[in-house]
């Protein structure tokens, strides 16, 4: 018999059916409106680019030159087939040996070699959203929460949060000071946790970060390590970007740092970390735990049961990463080719009069379009954002959707497309900001953007119709409260 929907709903658990899993936000509305209407150069010219996925897809050529030369690396090729039958059996959940060492070794290339990575700490999950889960398990109860400094990454709510209780409570950074994370702002952040009667267990910062594009510098990573220290609670530092820096100033990892402090209580460090955005693989799903704890690499290797990499993936990673001189060439060509790309982005917007935060690291540009609201609110933040999706055609991410503090803030990813895409959305932008322009100059009452001389066809299916009844982010109610 088909139950009733809302009868059938009733019988699921809480988590089933509440909607903690954050997915009700402009952040992945915007994927759904590219989904249902994806640009293609000849199919489909006038539909939506995706600006809004942080994936490197700029340096597959060395990778596929790679595999081309070395066949024997797949198990599922005539020249690897030997190997087939040893790595399709049962694996167990410390991963294969040959797999954690290159892992390791490969995490100290990334980080210049000033520091050195122990391959028996490596700790496997399912990306690094499963990393995350799994220390959120290991560090927190339900209703404790992690400290995590504004603007930070969307999914955060969802990993950290859905399936382990564990809250957020933000650390509210400001464009007063380019969004660097002060120890005042921890203080008032750890303050307000408290009155509020909320254990904070953990700092989880992301370096370099996502949406900003920046890298933490020095004094910045030792002023959270006194933090924590002196609150005897964890950090976790997410370094998933660590190799996409590509100018000055360099990464510094936390490795590095608390090296550097003998007073540091290493027990309180845990690092995240995947291959999804250094080498560009997030559908292989390697994500890495690294804590300098025992007891946290002893659960987290337990836990690491629920997300496995495939040992059919570890093989080739091991092969691939074992290579020293290909990691070293990626590594420097990949930053290359990012350095390059964020030039004639950068310079495009520049043309047009776009400002953006400077950043060093990642996929992305933390674009200001302040200049663009009719008013200083997340209404109006939305409003724009609409036409941008609508009108404009761009799937880019709206900064409340990363908790910015304040509206005007849009995150762009710049590394997910070929340098064709890459033009005609900088053209979507020019006109878009011309128009406006002229718009303003004309002084209409409206903004008639819908009318405007882009050369866009309105699509059949507009956000509204995808967009979740919840956007923008109902957050959790203590985000809610304080942001
Ligand atoms: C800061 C940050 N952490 C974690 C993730 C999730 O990465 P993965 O694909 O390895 O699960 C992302 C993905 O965008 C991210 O930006």
């Amino acid at each position: 018999m088909v139950l009733e929907s809302s009868n059938a709903k009733k019988l699921l658990s809480k988590l089933a059916r509440g909607n903690g899993h954050g997915e009700d936000s402009p952040y992945f509305d915007g994927w759904k409106a590219y989904d249902s209407d994806p640009f293609h150069p000849t199919m489909n010219p006038r539909g939506v680019i995706q600006m809004g996925l942080a994936e490197n897809q700029l340096s597959f050529e060395f990778v596929e030159k790679w595999i081309r030369n070395n066949p024997q690396a797949s198990i599922c090729t005539a020249e690897g087939v030997d190997e087939f039958k040893d790595i399709a059996i049962f694996q167990d959940y410390h991963g294969l040996s040959e797999f954690r060492n290159p892992v390791a070794n490969f995490m100290a290339k990334v980080r210049g070699n000033r520091v050195k990575f122990d391959p028996e700490r490596v700790v496997m999950s399912g990306g690094a959203t499963g990393a995350h889960e799994t220390v959120a398990f290991c560090l927190a109860d339900p209703g404790e929460a992690f400290l995590v400094p504004t603007p930070y990454y969307p999914g955060f709510d969802r990993d950290l949060r859905w399936r382990t209780g564990v809250d957020i409570v933000p650390v509210v950074c400001e464009s007063s000071n380019d969004f660097k994370l002060t120890r005042e702002a921890l203080e008032t952040a750890y303050e307000e946790a408290l009155k509020a009667d909320i254990k904070v267990k953990g700092l989880l910062i992301t370096n370099p970060s996502n949406p900003l594009g920046t890298v933490y510098d020095r004094q910045t990573l030792e002023t959270a390590v006194a933090f924590i220290n002196q609150k005897n609670i964890h950090l976790v530092c997410d370094e998933i970007y660590a190799a996409t820096v590509f100018a000055e100033p360099g990464f510094i990892s936390i490795s590095e740092v608390i090296d550097d402090d003998p007073q540091c209580d290493r027990n309180l460090i845990h690092l995240v970390y995947s291959l999804s955005k250094d080498m560009g693989f997030p559908g292989f799903r390697v994500g890495i735990v690294y804590s300098y704890n025992d007891a946290v690499v002893s659960c987290a290797r337990k836990m690491s049961s629920f997300g496995l990499v495939s040992s059919q993936t570890q093989h080739l990673i091991a092969s691939m990463l074992s290579e020293d001189e290909f990691v070293e060439s990626f590594i420097a060509g990949s930053a290359e080719k990012l350095a390059a790309r964020h030039r004639s982005f950068t310079k495009g917007l520049g043309q047009v009069g776009i400002g953006y935060l400077k950043g060093s690291g990642g996929l992305f540009l933390w674009m200001d379009l302040r200049h663009l609201l009719k008013e200083k609110t997340l209404e109006a933040e939305m409003a724009l954002w609409r036409v941008i999706i609508n009108d404009v055609k761009l799937n880019v991410s709206p900064g409340s959707s990363f908790h910015c503090s304040e509206p005007g803030w849009f995150r762009v990813c710049f590394a997910n497309m070929d340098d064709k895409t890459m033009e005609i959305s900088m053209t979507r932008i020019r006109n878009f900001v011309l128009q406006n322009k002229e718009a303003t100059k004309v002084k209409k009452q409206k903004f008639c953007w819908r009318q405007s001389s882009l050369e866009l066809r309105l699509s059949s299916r507009r956000l509204e119709d995808i967009m979740s009844p919840h956007s923008p982010l109902p957050q959790s109610p203590l985000l809610r409260a304080t942001t």
